[in-house]
């Protein structure tokens, strides 16, 4: 019966009665009372984020050192379309027209990352005046440009040298590797740079990295090993707490960014509420729960059993040196939670197949994740300031005949998110800014060039970048800090 028509013809007249061309009275398509816009707090910040090794490029250029994410895409097989970040966006090279792009949108921050090799070549020893340099300058014209410089310390391109001589994150000696470049770039930049982030998503660096073997360095350890390179990776994030509140201005602002394991209520009744609170605790315990607790909780280390990290209290205090933000990175729910009859009183429900994603199929479109993540974090932790490091999404857009890029499944997603994120903040939430991954295409790990997460269109042969539609749809947010008409 359904033979008649085919897949166009349907869309065809699905399309048709969005017009108002089908047989619904015409009152129907009026909106029934005009809303209002949704404003964010004063002085909330706008701001678009990248990372060193994902837009940098010039691996080989003054004096930089290998990185592991280097080696990592050097080895067949590893990157889905055969790419490397050699060159990426060569934005060491033109990081005057990319900071040009961030003007363009009206955006008054900026997150990036200093690239370890780069101003270590080693990891440890005598640092790289070229490299530091070009912090100095991309920092300088952010300034001279009124975009405020966030920096992250550690966006996962480890110097490779570490990972030779001593294991990489295995080893503690890398965590106070990491101390040292984090002090030393404190003195360094914070004359200028106010905010510094510590390491980004060690819930997926750490897994992908050195448990599944799908990111660098590539390892499949048992899992008591990758326990204790968590632990090695919060015991980095501390000392480097620690170096930063030594070596760098006083009233410079630290935290982590981090992917936290997302929890959202099944529905919004209390019950499931209160679960999803305990869900967030328990699964994000072996990074953000001991970085903002100073311990693993009961039930994290009933779990691993005799995999537990090997820890001291010692430690445990340097873990939980106090952070003047949390930097969350936000894109899909991960679990739905259920109240439980039965202990631990929570449980995680199954995706159907059938939920939607964009086109990362990892991205599960879930716009309440961006209410819910930071609203049970801060109540988890009582976290005073969070930021959403991160948020965005892929999209398989491509220029069109007329030259513009129409990112229109981009635009929906930020525009759903952003309700959701007004929703959080004027609930008293404390969400103090928001950046967009990403400001322009670029190298997305183990996808290549293949997944398109910029608002701004690069076309990796000419580096030629175009704004996409998404440009103006954020551009007009941050102008009017509000979402919505
Ligand atoms: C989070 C990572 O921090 C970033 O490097 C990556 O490109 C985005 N997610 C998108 O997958």
């Amino acid at each position: 019966m359904f033979g008649k028509f085919s897949r166009r013809h349907f869309a065809k007249l699905a399309g048709a009665s969005a017009l108002g061309v089908a047989t619904a009275p015409a009152h129907a398509a009026a909106p029934a009372t005009a809303g209002q816009p949704a404003s964010f707090p004063q002085g909330f910040v706008w701001g678009t984020a990248t990372s060193s090794y994902q837009i940098e490029g010039a691996v080989n250029e003054d004096g930089r050192g290998r990185s592991i994410w280097d080696t990592f895409s050097h080895t067949p097989g590893k990157i889905e379309d055969g790419t490397t970040g050699d060159r990426a966006n060569e934005h060491y090279h033109r990081y005057k027209e990319d900071i040009g792009l961030i003007k363009q949108i009206g955006a008054k921050a900026y997150r990036f990352s200093i690239a370890w090799p780069r101003v270590f070549p080693d990891g440890t020893g005598a640092p790289n005046p070229k490299g530091l340099d070009f912090y100095d300058r991309l920092v300088d014209e952010l300034l001279k440009n009124g975009i405020e410089p966030f920096a992250t310390l550690y966006h996962w391109d480890l110097p490779q040298a570490l990972e030779d001589r001593r294991g990489g994150w295995r080893s503690s000696e890398t965590s106070k590797a990491f101390a040292d470049y984090a002090g030393h770039m404190a003195a360094r930049l914070t004359d200028r740079v106010k905010s510094i982030f510590t390491i980004n998503e060690a819930g997926r660096f750490v897994t992908f990295g050195y448990g599944l073997g799908i990111d660098a360095p590539g390892l499949k350890l048992p899992d008591a090993d990758v326990n204790q390179v968590r632990h090695h990776v919060a015991l980095a994030h501390g000392l480097a707490v620690q170096a930063i509140r030594a070596r760098g201005r006083a009233g410079t602002k630290v935290g982590p960014a981090e992917n936290l394991a997302t929890c959202v209520p099944a529905f919004d009744t209390p019950e499931h509420v209160r679960a999803a609170e305990i869900a967030t605790r328990e699964l994000n315990s072996g990074f953000l729960g001991v970085i903002l607790e100073g311990k693993y909780t009961d039930g994290f280390l009933q779990y691993a059993g005799s995999n537990a990290p090997k820890f001291t209290a010692e430690e445990l205090k340097i873990i939980s040196s106090p952070n003047d933000f949390v930097g969350l990175n936000i894109y899909a729910p991960q679990f739905y939670i259920a109240a439980s009859d039965k202990p631990p009183g929570w449980k995680m429900l199954p995706f159907p197949a059938s939920f939607p994603h964009m086109s990362s199929d990892w991205l599960r479109v879930g716009p309440e994740t961006i209410y819910w993540a930071p609203r049970l974090a801060a109540k988890v932790w009582n976290i005073e300031n969070i930021y959403i490091s991160e948020n965005g999404t892929s999209s398989e857009d491509k220029v069109s005949a007329d030259g513009q890029i129409y990112d229109l499944d981009r635009i929906m997603y930020l525009r759903n998110y952003l309700r959701q994120l007004q929703r959080a903040t004027s609930e008293g939430v404390p969400v103090r800014g928001y950046f967009l991954w990403s400001l322009m295409d670029n190298f997305e790990w183990i996808y290549g060039y293949e997944k398109r997460f910029g608002i701004f269109h690069v076309d990796f042969a000419t580096q030629r970048r175009t704004p996409k539609l998404s440009v103006d749809f954020y551009r007009d947010v941050v102008a009017r800090n509000a979402i919505g008409v």
